[in-house]
């Protein structure tokens, strides 16, 4: 480069960054104005900086008064030029801006983000980010409408469950007061017997309000299994006899887990008389317990002869029962039967230590399975 040349980029560089300090002031002063605004403002930043040396460098001798003259003329045009292109582009961008603007007013009031598609990417990402926070909202919607419909027959279920033993345990008292009963003996029995149910199932219902509400106190503690499952077994032993049901069960050796012994018993217990109930009489029940990748399963398989897939979608549901479980006959001394929340205590259990419960066919019966982090 020749000292001339260095001189100009000097002299050029010295007055177009005056114009651009000031550009940069003026952008700033401006920055809550439209986008059109401001990308108009920056083709005339552009502009004066060019005159801005031009002038400069004339001034050093470096140009006549003609070239001058043409060069200002020219950069005018341009600058006309470059205003109505900025103009254009924030235009585009402005417009682009406000139909997000007002698909998300839409998204406000109907709860439906409708994305469309175009504009600069950093608007496309904000789109992008929309129809996924919308996505996500709906799914919660639905999660909440479930919840909401499962507690409606809940309550309905649960005052169902309550009057009807109520009834009939004020019948059996009517009656001895009056002195009616032929057998007394077995109107007691009776009516511990549903005094019993019902204090199963206000304690079940107990359980799931802690469970939901995330107030579970889980006291974690190492707990072997094969003496737990033993344990399990030997309770449901007498039911399982008096039903015919034959009853096996096999842990691995040594197997352990951190788990709450409390809740755990209560969750293998639930599933071994679930299983009993279900399965007719001589039939097999069996409990697995064995290690696997993410930690220890328990396993409990029955004789139930299956389930339909949409049985299997909602077993572990607050408050559902299979049909059979309903009907009269299955009389309310039937082994542990409650008002459908046996399952829901075993799901809600199981989540509250990081496990899972699952559930399939098999040629016989269903297995229920649990998983439990080891
Ligand atoms: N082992 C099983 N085999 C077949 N069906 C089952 C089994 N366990 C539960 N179910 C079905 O799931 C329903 C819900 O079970 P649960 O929550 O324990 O409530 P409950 O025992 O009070 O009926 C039962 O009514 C029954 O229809
Ligand atoms: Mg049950």
């Amino acid at each position: 480069m020749t000292r001339d040349q260095i001189e100009i980029v000097l002299i050029a560089a010295a007055w177009s960054s005056g114009v651009g300090v000031a550009g940069v002031l003026l952008a700033w002063s401006q920055r809550h104005r439209s986008l059109r605004v401001q990308t108009a403002g920056v083709a005339v930043v552009a502009v004066a900086a060019v005159l801005a040396g031009v002038l400069g460098t004339a001034q050093a001798m470096f140009l006549s008064a003609h070239d001058f003259e043409v060069v200002v003329l020219v950069a005018a045009v341009a600058g006309v030029v470059g205003v109505l292109v900025g103009g254009a582009v924030g235009t585009a961008i402005a417009r682009r801006s406000r139909s997000l603007r007002e698909a998300a007013y839409e998204f406000g009031h109907s709860g439906r983000f409708v994305a469309t598609e175009g504009g600069p990417a950093e608007l496309q990402e904000l789109a992008r980010e929309l129809a996924q926070t919308s996505e996500r909202l709906d799914e919660s919607r639905q999660r909440a409408a479930r919840l909401e419909d499962s507690r409606r027959e809940l309550v309905a279920w649960v005052s169902h469950d309550l009057r009807t033993p109520l009834a009939g345990l004020r019948a059996m008292a009517e009656a001895l007061e009056d002195g009616l009963a032929e057998d007394p003996a077995r109107y007691h029995r009776q009516m511990r017997a549903e005094v019993d149910r019902m204090v199963r199932m206000v304690d079940d219902l107990f359980t799931l309000s802690r469970i939901h509400a995330g107030s579970l106190q889980l006291n974690v503690q190492p707990v072997g299994l094969t003496d737990l499952v033993s344990e399990a077994l030997a309770s449901a032993d007498p039911v399982a006899r008096a039903r015919g049901v034959q009853l096996a069960g096999h842990v691995e050796p040594g197997l352990e887990l951190n788990a709450d012994p409390g809740e755990l018993s209560r969750v293998v217990s639930n599933l071994l008389m679930n299983a009993i109930r279900h399965t007719p009489a001589a039939g097999a029940v069996r409990i697995d317990g064995r290690a696997v990748p993410e930690g220890v399963e328990v396993s409990v398989l029955d004789g139930c002869g299956g389930l339909s897939s949409d049985e299997m979608a909602r077993v572990f549901d607050v408050g559902w029962q299979g049909s059979a479980a309903r009907s009269p006959d299955s009389g309310s001394e039937a082994p542990g039967r409650g008002a459908g929340l046996g399952l829901a205590i075993v799901r809600g259990i199981v989540e509250a230590h990081q496990g899972r419960v699952a559930l399939a066919n098999e040629s016989t019966g269903c297995r229920f399975r649990i998983v439990l982090p080891g």
